[in-house]
C-alpha cells in the first residue's frame, strides 16, 4: 500500500506531485505529504486525503524543480501529521518516502537511539532515513552509496525515493517487493508506484527489479545498479502516456463507471482469443500446453475478490479440463508448508499484480519447482514479471477500491483457460466447445442487458439500505458469487454481510433469519433450481426478506420473493457473470444511499503490498 511519486526536471514539481498523488490515492489515503527542493528542503504533510494537503499548502511557497510525494496507508503508527511521509533527518538535509514494511525496524531503531538519534514518528520508515544520513556522514559518500549500504541492512519490503539538499539535482529510488517505475520525458524524470501517476510528458519507462537502485540526475541518462553496486543496463520501454488519463466520464464514481464498463472490458479480454464462430486460441496456454496437460494438480492462489474468481475457475477447470484444482488464500498457503511438486501448476490471480501474500505464495511455489502462471490486470506488475507465463485480463485501469470489472475479466480469462485446456486434452467435445465459445462471444451483449436493470436495483438498494446484516446465498458456480456479493457490500457500505452455499444455510445461518434479515438469493441458474426455490421457501417461512436474482420471466420465484432483479437468460456457464452485475450495483446503491465514500472506503487500499 502507500503511493509514492517523485519529479525532477525543468518544470515546477508540485503540480505533478499533487496530480500524481491523486491518482495514487487508491493505494492509501490516511495522510499525504510532499517535499520540495528549492535551495532548501521544504516538507508539507497532513493527515487525511490529498485534498487536505492541498488546503494546507494553499498560499505557501511551493516552488522547486525537484520533489517527492507520498500518500499513506498506515501500518506502523496511526494516521497523523507526525507519521505522514516524507520523513526527514535531524539536520534536515535528506527527505525520504517509502512504501512497504521494514521488518527489522525495531532492531535498527534501538541501535540508532543508542547512538543518539532522536525519532519523531512511530513509523518503521524513519529508521531508514536516519541510517542513510549516518552512513553518509561516516563514509563521506554519495547519496546513492549511502542508500545502497543502508538497504543492505534492511529486511522487508520497500519502494523508496530519497532526495538531498546537498545534491539537489538528483533523485535516488530503490525497490524490493513493492512496485516502482521510473518514467522519462525530455530532461525530466517521474518516479512512481504506478504508471497511472506519470505525467503526460513521459514517453519511456523503466520498471525497477527487486534490490535495484535508480539514480536520476536532471541532465543525464538514468543509471541503475543493484544495491550490491553491480551496474545494470536499463530495459527502457516505450510508454503511451494517454493510457494514464483518469476520468469518471460523467459517472458519479469510478466504481459505477467501472461497473458500466464491463461489456467493453470483457470484450477487450476476449479480443483475439476467441472468434464469433467458436474458435479459441489462448496463447498463454498453448505455449505451455504440455505443462498444463501433464499437470497433476492446479493450485490457484489469490486474495479477496481474486480468490472468488479462483473459486469460479475451480468449477470450470475441473468441469471442462478434468484437472483437480485447489483454491487457496495466498496468505494461508504461504505459511503452511504446502505439498507442491514440479508436476503442479500454480496460478496466481491478482488485479494489481502486487499483492504481497500472493507474491510470497508464488515464491514458495517456484522454490518447490511448480510451473507458475499469472492472471494479472496491471501490465508489468510484479506478479506478471515473476511468473513463468501468464495472461493479462485487459480490464483497463481499475480505480475504485472495490474490484468490479477486474473480477469479471478474471472470470473471462479463467473460462477461456478451462475451455482451451479441455480442447487440448480432448476432455470437451468439439461441438460443445464451439457452443461454449460462441456463448462467450455473446457475453458483452448479455452484460449490457443485465446493466439495463439498474433502475430496479437502485430502488431495491434504497429500500434495504437501513438493514444491519445481509445474507447472500448461491449454489454451484454461483456460490463464489454469493461470497463476492457479500464482500462488495461490506467493503463499501460497512454493513455486515455473509455469503454461503445455499444448502449450508440450514447448518447454522438460518438461526439469524427473521423479518429484519434481507437474504439475497442467486437464482438465475437452472442447475439445482428446485433446491434454490426450497431455500427461498425456508427463508420466507422464517419471515426473512428475499431479494432474488432471477432469469427474465421466472414467474415462480417472482411470486415467492419480496424483490426480484431480472438478468437475461443464458447458459449455465455465463450465469456467474450475469448474477454478479446486480450484486455490484446493489452494493453501490446501498453505499451511496448511506453517503459512504464509495471509491475510497475506510481502512482499505487497492494494492495490498503488506502481508
Ligand atoms: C475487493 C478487493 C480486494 C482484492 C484483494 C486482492 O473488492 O479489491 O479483496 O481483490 O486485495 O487484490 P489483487 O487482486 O490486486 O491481488
Amino acid at each position: 500500500m502507500c503511493g509514492i511519486v517523485g519529479y525532477l526536471g525543468q518544470n515546477q514539481a508540485y503540480p505533478y506531485l499533487i496530480e500524481g498523488l491523486k491518482s495514487l490515492e487508491y493505494r492509501g489515503y490516511d495522510s499525504a505529504g510532499v517535499a520540495l527542493m528549492n535551495g532548501s528542503l521544504r516538507v508539507f504533510k497532513k493527515q487525511g486525503k490529498v485534498r487536505n494537503l492541498e488546503a494546507f499548502v494553499d498560499g505557501k511557497n511551493l516552488s522547486g524543480n525537484a520533489g517527492i510525494g507520498h500518500t499513506r496507508w498506515a501500518t506502523h503508527g496511526e494516521p497523523s501529521d507526525q507519521n505522514a511521509h516524507p520523513h526527514t533527518t535531524q539536520k534536515g538535509s535528506l527527505a525520504l518516502i517509502h512504501n512497504g514494511i521494514i521488518e527489522n525496524y525495531e532492531t535498527l531503531r534501538k541501535e540508532l537511539i543508542s547512538r543518539g538519534h532522536v525519532f519523531e514518528s512511530e513509523t518503521d520508515t524513519e529508521v531508514l532515513i536516519h541510517l542513510i544520513e549516518e552512513i553518509q556522514i561516516n563514509n563521506h559518500c554519495m547519496l546513492e552509496k549511502a542508500v545502497q549500504l543502508a538497504l543492505q541492512r534492511v529486511e522487508g519490503a520497500y519502494a523508496i525515493i530519497v532526495m538531498s539538499k546537498d545534491d539537489p539535482e538528483k533523485l535516488v529510488a530503490a525497490r524490493k517487493s513493492s512496485p516502482l517505475v521510473v518514467g522519462m520525458g525530455d530532461n525530466e524524470y517521474f518516479i512512481a508506484s504506478d504508471t497511472m501517476a506519470m505525467g503526460q510528458h513521459v514517453n519511456r519507462v523503466v520498471y525497477l527489479d527487486d534490490e535495484q537502485i535508480a539514480i536520476c540526475r536532471s541532465t543525464k541518462e538514468i543509471e541503475i545498479k543493484t544495491i550490491e553496486d553491480i551496474p545494470v543496463t536499463p530495459y527502457i520501454e516505450e510508454f503511451d502516456s494517454n493510457l494514464s488519463i483518469l476520468d469518471k466520464q460523467g459517472f458519479e464514481h469510478f466504481m459505477l463507471k467501472e461497473i458500466y464498463e464491463q461489456p467493453k472490458s470483457i470484450r477487450n479480454g476476449l479480443r483475439g482469443r476467441i472468434t464469433p464462430d467458436g474458435e479459441i486460441h489462448l496463447k498463454g496456454i498453448l505455449e505451455h500446453a504440455e505443462r498444463f496437460c501433464e499437470a497433476k494438480r492446479i493450485i490457484i492462489v489469490s486474495c479477496g475478490t481474486s480468490w472468488h474468481a479462483g473459486l469460479v475457475g475451480e468449477y470450470l477447470i475441473e468441469k471442462y479440463a478434468k484437472v483437480p484444482v485447489e483454491v487457496e488464500y495466498a496468505s494461508e498457503f504461504r505459511y503452511r508448508d504446502p505439498l507442491i511438486t514440479d508436476e503442479d501448476v500454480v496460478i496466481a490471480i491478482s488485479q494489481s499484480g502486487e499483492t504481497a501474500d500472493t507474491l510470497a505464495a508464488l515464491e514458495i511455489a517456484k522454490e518447490k519447482g511448480a510451473f507458475t502462471f499469472g492472471i494479472c490486470n496491471v501490465v508489468g506488475s510484479s506478479i506478471a514479471r515473476v511468473t513463468d507465463a501468464g495472461i493479462y485480463t485487459k480490464a483497463g485501469n481499475e480505480i475504485g477500491v472495490a474490484s468490479t470489472k477486474a473480477f469479471t475479466s478474471q472470470m473471462t480469462v479463467l473460462t477461456m483457460m478451462a475451455l482451451q485446456m479441455g480442447k487440448i486434452k480432448g476432455t470437451i467435445e468439439r461441438a460443445e466447445l464451439r457452443d461454449r465459445v460462441k456463448e462467450l462471444d455473446r457475453l458483452p451483449d448479455l452484460i449490457k442487458q443485465a446493466l439495463s436493470g439498474d433502475k430496479i436495483t437502485h430502488l431495491i438498494g434504497d429500500l434495504f439500505a437501513q438493514a444491519s446484516n445481509f445474507l447472500y446465498l448461491g449454489r454451484g458456480v454461483n456460490f463464489p458469487i454469493a461470497l463476492e456479493g457479500a464482500l462488495k457490500l461490506k467493503e463499501i457500505s460497512y454493513i455486515h454481510a455473509e455469503g454461503y452455499p445455499a444448502a449450508e444455510m440450514k447448518h447454522g445461518p438460518i438461526a439469524l433469519i427473521d423479518e429484519n434479515m434481507p437474504v439475497v438469493v442467486i437464482a438465475n441458474s437452472k442447475e439445482n433450481y428446485e433446491k434454490v426455490v426450497s431455500n427461498i421457501q425456508e427463508v420466507k417461512a422464517r419471515n426473512g426478506k428475499v431479494i432474488a436474482i432471477i432469469e427474465t420471466d421466472d414467474r415462480d420465484i417472482f411470486k415467492l420473493a419480496d424483490a426480484v432483479i431480472e438478468v437475461p437468460k443464458c447458459s449455465e456457464l455465463l450465469t456467474p457473470f450475469l448474477s454478479v452485475i446486480p450484486l455490484q450495483l446493489l452494493s453501490y446503491h446501498i453505499a451511496n444511499k448511506l453517503g459512504k465514500d464509495v471509491d475510497q472506503p475506510r481502512n482499505l487500499a487497492k494494492s495490498v503490498t503488506v502481508e
